[in-house]
Protein backbone atom coordinates (compact mmCIF):
# COMPACT_ATOMS: atom_id res chain seq x y z
CA UNK A 1 0.00 0.00 0.00
CA UNK A 2 1.41 3.59 -1.06
CA UNK A 3 1.42 6.17 1.58
CA UNK A 4 2.07 10.23 0.64
CA UNK A 5 2.93 12.81 2.34
CA UNK A 6 0.76 15.75 2.53
CA UNK A 7 1.76 19.09 3.53
CA UNK A 8 -0.29 21.82 4.84
CA UNK A 9 2.16 25.58 4.24
CA UNK A 10 -0.48 26.89 5.99
CA UNK A 11 0.73 25.88 9.07
CA UNK A 12 3.68 23.84 7.92
CA UNK A 13 2.66 20.64 9.15
CA UNK A 14 2.41 16.90 7.43
CA UNK A 15 0.52 13.67 7.58
CA UNK A 16 1.00 10.99 6.06
CA UNK A 17 -2.00 9.61 3.73
CA UNK A 18 -3.11 6.34 1.75
CA UNK A 19 -3.37 6.46 -2.01
CA UNK A 20 -6.88 4.73 -0.91
CA UNK A 21 -7.75 8.16 1.56
CA UNK A 22 -8.98 11.16 0.84
CA UNK A 23 -6.96 13.75 2.06
CA UNK A 24 -9.57 14.52 4.78
CA UNK A 25 -9.51 11.10 5.49
CA UNK A 26 -5.87 10.62 6.11
CA UNK A 27 -5.97 13.57 8.23
CA UNK A 28 -8.65 12.62 10.09
CA UNK A 29 -7.10 8.72 10.55
CA UNK A 30 -3.69 10.16 12.61
CA UNK A 31 -5.91 12.09 14.91
CA UNK A 32 -4.55 15.11 13.03
CA UNK A 33 -6.41 19.25 12.51
CA UNK A 34 -5.39 21.39 9.68
CA UNK A 35 -7.91 21.51 7.11
CA UNK A 36 -11.12 22.16 8.48
CA UNK A 37 -14.03 19.42 8.60
CA UNK A 38 -17.35 19.64 7.21
CA UNK A 39 -20.01 17.00 5.85
CA UNK A 40 -17.11 14.92 4.77
CA UNK A 41 -19.00 14.48 1.64
CA UNK A 42 -18.46 17.54 -1.02
CA UNK A 43 -21.72 19.46 0.07
CA UNK A 44 -20.17 21.92 2.38
CA UNK A 45 -17.19 23.18 0.57
CA UNK A 46 -15.53 24.04 4.11
CA UNK A 47 -12.62 21.30 2.97
CA UNK A 48 -11.63 23.79 -0.25
CA UNK A 49 -8.08 23.25 -0.54
CA UNK A 50 -5.24 24.36 -3.50
CA UNK A 51 -2.58 22.05 -4.65
CA UNK A 52 0.03 23.46 -5.22
CA UNK A 53 2.75 20.36 -5.60
CA UNK A 54 1.51 16.83 -6.70
CA UNK A 55 -1.17 14.77 -7.89
CA UNK A 56 -4.41 13.69 -7.30
CA UNK A 57 -7.60 11.78 -8.38
CA UNK A 58 -10.96 13.06 -7.74
CA UNK A 59 -14.60 12.27 -8.16
CA UNK A 60 -17.13 15.12 -9.24
CA UNK A 61 -17.38 18.08 -7.12
CA UNK A 62 -19.92 20.78 -7.16
CA UNK A 63 -19.85 23.65 -8.83
CA UNK A 64 -21.27 25.13 -6.25
CA UNK A 65 -18.08 25.03 -4.24
CA UNK A 66 -15.18 24.61 -6.88
CA UNK A 67 -15.88 26.61 -10.03
CA UNK A 68 -14.20 25.79 -13.82
CA UNK A 69 -11.88 28.76 -12.45
CA UNK A 70 -11.01 27.60 -9.19
CA UNK A 71 -10.56 23.77 -10.95
CA UNK A 72 -8.10 25.26 -13.21
CA UNK A 73 -5.82 26.82 -10.22
CA UNK A 74 -5.74 23.27 -8.40
CA UNK A 75 -8.58 24.02 -6.09
CA UNK A 76 -10.86 21.08 -4.98
CA UNK A 77 -12.54 19.49 -1.83
CA UNK A 78 -10.06 17.60 0.49
CA UNK A 79 -12.63 14.94 0.80
CA UNK A 80 -13.05 13.90 -2.48
CA UNK A 81 -9.23 13.77 -3.49
CA UNK A 82 -7.18 10.97 -3.24
CA UNK A 83 -3.07 11.31 -3.64
CA UNK A 84 -0.98 9.89 -6.42
CA UNK A 85 1.92 11.66 -5.07
CA UNK A 86 3.31 13.80 -2.25
CA UNK A 87 1.06 16.71 -1.97
CA UNK A 88 1.96 20.39 -0.84
CA UNK A 89 -1.79 22.07 -0.08
CA UNK A 90 -2.88 25.00 1.24
CA UNK A 91 -6.38 25.65 3.14
CA UNK A 92 -8.69 27.69 1.04
CA UNK A 93 -12.15 27.44 2.33
CA UNK A 94 -14.41 29.48 4.48
CA UNK A 95 -13.17 27.97 7.42
CA UNK A 96 -9.03 29.10 6.82
CA UNK A 97 -8.71 31.05 9.88
CA UNK A 98 -9.18 28.07 11.98
CA UNK A 99 -6.20 26.64 10.69
CA UNK A 100 -4.22 29.97 10.12
CA UNK A 101 -4.91 31.44 13.84
CA UNK A 102 -1.37 32.87 13.64
CA UNK A 103 -2.38 35.60 11.31
CA UNK A 104 -5.58 36.44 13.03
CA UNK A 105 -6.17 38.90 15.19
CA UNK A 106 -6.51 38.17 18.87
CA UNK A 107 -9.96 38.33 20.84
CA UNK A 108 -13.41 38.13 21.10
CA UNK A 109 -14.03 37.33 17.00
CA UNK A 110 -16.07 39.33 15.32
CA UNK A 111 -19.69 37.83 13.53
CA UNK A 112 -20.68 39.11 10.38
CA UNK A 113 -24.09 39.17 8.94
S1 LIG B 1 -16.10 18.28 4.25
FE1 LIG B 1 -17.86 19.17 3.28
S2 LIG B 1 -17.20 19.41 1.22
FE2 LIG B 1 -15.53 18.38 2.16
Amino acid sequence: MVIYTVTIEDDGSSYRCFESQTLLEGMESLGKKGIPVGCRGGGCGVCKVQVLTGSYTKRVMSREHISESDEAQGCVLACRVRPTSPIDLRVVGAMKKNVCRAVEPSGVPSLST
